[in-house]
């Protein structure tokens, strides 16, 4: 790992992503003394601003983040730090005049172009900057962060993939999945591997079924136009879910560097079963908020939001039933499902264990058997939870469920963000945590035949009200009848909402 000074330039710099996590990310990294000396942060917008309008937008952005007054010594520091280059990204006069600035002796050679602009422009924006040499790494690294999604199908991301090749290699492309950046995903190979007690049950003998669910209350807020040309399939499942069950499912890698640890992910994508399209139905459920409320709050459907068309059928809920054909896990469903305005936000992974082979204490007060749970909270609580059954106190033989809890972060400790860890990540050119070709387009063949069918089937949806735990019918993908979605961190009896 070195710690050579660096330049980030980041496209997209006015938008969404900047502010939300990458300008915050960038601080706190400063703040904690991460970012190497001499780093410069360049950021490249459309609007007529210079660096002082610039740095008093990012002030306002951290105050709000943060929400209050900032350590002033820190965001002077940050602050010298940052500049602004003004250009359009369809202008050739962009990329010469921004190759011009970063030849400044002020601006390190190691630099990381991070792309937070929309999939269409990723491709114009590599030929654009090769033209102007700018990924020549002659005298310093080229690194380039691009964001989801990479392509829209498995076709698509061939083509993006063509393109980005002719001036790319492999190991400047950082194919960002954000999921990947959090603590708590971070802590499932932890959790796995550096504990030799679980390994033994982790498999088909013992696990019944896995789930994994990431809920949000939010809607679509003004991603509309995005939203709907994406849908939650695209937008959660293909990426974030599909990369959990990875880090669920794969052997131990031979070493934890990137190759090995990506050549492990790919191994369980590439075993999935693959779903015919006849199969689509049993395989896969997509709904669609309809009105309803949200922590008491009336909030619209789907249709009323802005920039949706009235007749739109995309999915804000998607669900699917996955099987991976190795000798660890054949036979065991994975459950994924992800929906915007449910019940609360949430994400976890859930590990329903077997049922001991007897039902050893039939005939006592003994009346509900819970299966073990070992619960990965991922967000917001972030904990790692081994559910059992055992004896109450008293004279009697009844007993209750209780969890062995080994939370991952104590509430006065920080929080980092993903992007933290990427951003860092990047400098360290550290690819661990990034997404290799081959895992994308694996993913977009397991999700392409549900896509394509979905998409031939435009005259209706299933829809749940906002505030629920999307639609009853998804329950139908379950292989058994005492299995259901579990909702809650806490030990659960049976199916809720
Ligand atoms: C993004 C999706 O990749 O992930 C969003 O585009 C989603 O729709 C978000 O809300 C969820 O990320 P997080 O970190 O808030 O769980």
């Amino acid at each position: 790992m070195t710690n050579e000074s660096c330049t980030y330039v980041i496209f997209g710099a006015t938008g969404n992503l900047a502010r939300i996590k990458l300008m915050p990310g960038f601080y706190h990294l400063d703040m904690e003394n991460k970012l190497p000396e001499c780093s410069r942060i360049v950021a490249v917008g459309r609007r007529p601003w210079d660096r002082a309008v610039w740095l008093a937008e990012v002030r306002t952005l951290l105050e709000e983040k943060f929400g209050g007054a900032l350590d002033e010594s820190v965001f002077q520091r940050f602050s010298e730090r940052l500049f602004y280059h003004r250009g359009d990204l369809d202008d050739e006069q962009c990329y010469s005049s921004l190759a011009t600035t970063l030849s400044d002796a002020q601006f390190s050679r190691n630099i990381a172009f991070y792309l937070a602009i929309g999939p269409d422009d990723f491709g114009h924006v590599i030929e654009s900057l090769s033209k102007v040499e700018l990924l020549a790494q002659e005298y310093g690294w080229r690194r380039v962060v691009i964001e989801k999604p990479f392509g829209y199908d498995l076709e698509s991301a061939q083509a993006l993939q063509k393109r980005l090749e002719r001036h790319l290699t492999e190991e400047q492309i950082y194919r960002i999945d954000h999921y990947l950046g959090k603590g708590m995903v971070q802590n499932v190979l932890v959790f796995r591997f550096a504990n030799v007690m679980l390994e033994p049950l982790w498999n088909r003998n013992y696990i019944d079924h896995i789930q994994i669910t990431h809920a949000e209350n939010l809607g679509i807020s003004s991603r509309g136009e995005y939203y709907d040309s994406a849908g939650a399939m695209r937008d959660m499942l293909q990426s974030h879910l599909l990369q959990l069950m990875t880090l669920v499912a794969m052997e131990p890698p031979v070493a934890m560097d990137a190759e090995a640890l990506r050549d492990e992910k790919v191994k369980v994508l590439k075993s999935i079963r693959p779903i015919p399209k006849s199969a689509v139905h049993a395989h896969a459920f997509r709904g669609q908020y309809g009105k309803g409320s949200i922590n008491g709050q009336k909030v619209p459907g789907y249709l009323e939001e802005a920039n949706i068309p009235t007749d739109s059928t995309t999915e804000t809920y998607a669900a699917m039933k996955l099987m991976i054909d190795n000798w660890r896990w054949r036979g065991v469903p994975f459950y994924l499902r992800t929906g915007k305005r449910m019940a609360m936000g949430q994400s976890c992974i859930s590990i329903c264990f077997r049922h001991p082979p007897l039902q050893f204490f039939r005939g006592t007060h003994v009346s509900c058997m819970n299966p073990n749970w070992v619960i990965l909270g991922i967000q917001p609580e972030e904990c790692i939870r081994i559910e059992m059954t055992v004896k109450q106190a008293g004279l009697e033989m009844r007993t209750h469920t209780t969890s062995l809890d080994a939370s991952f972060r104590q509430p006065d400790q920080r929080f980092v963000d993903a992007y933290e860890n990427l951003l860092l990540d990047v400098i360290h050119g550290d690819r661990s945590l990034f997404l290799r070709f081959d895992e994308v387009e694996s993913a977009w063949r397991i999700v392409d035949p549900i896509l394509q069918t979905w998409a031939s089937e435009r005259d209706y949806i299933p829809t749940y009200p906002a505030g629920s735990w999307g639609p009853a019918e998804s329950r139908r993908l379950f292989e058994k009848e005492d299995q259901f979605w579990r909702s809650s961190l806490l030990p659960e009896c049976g199916p809720v909402g």
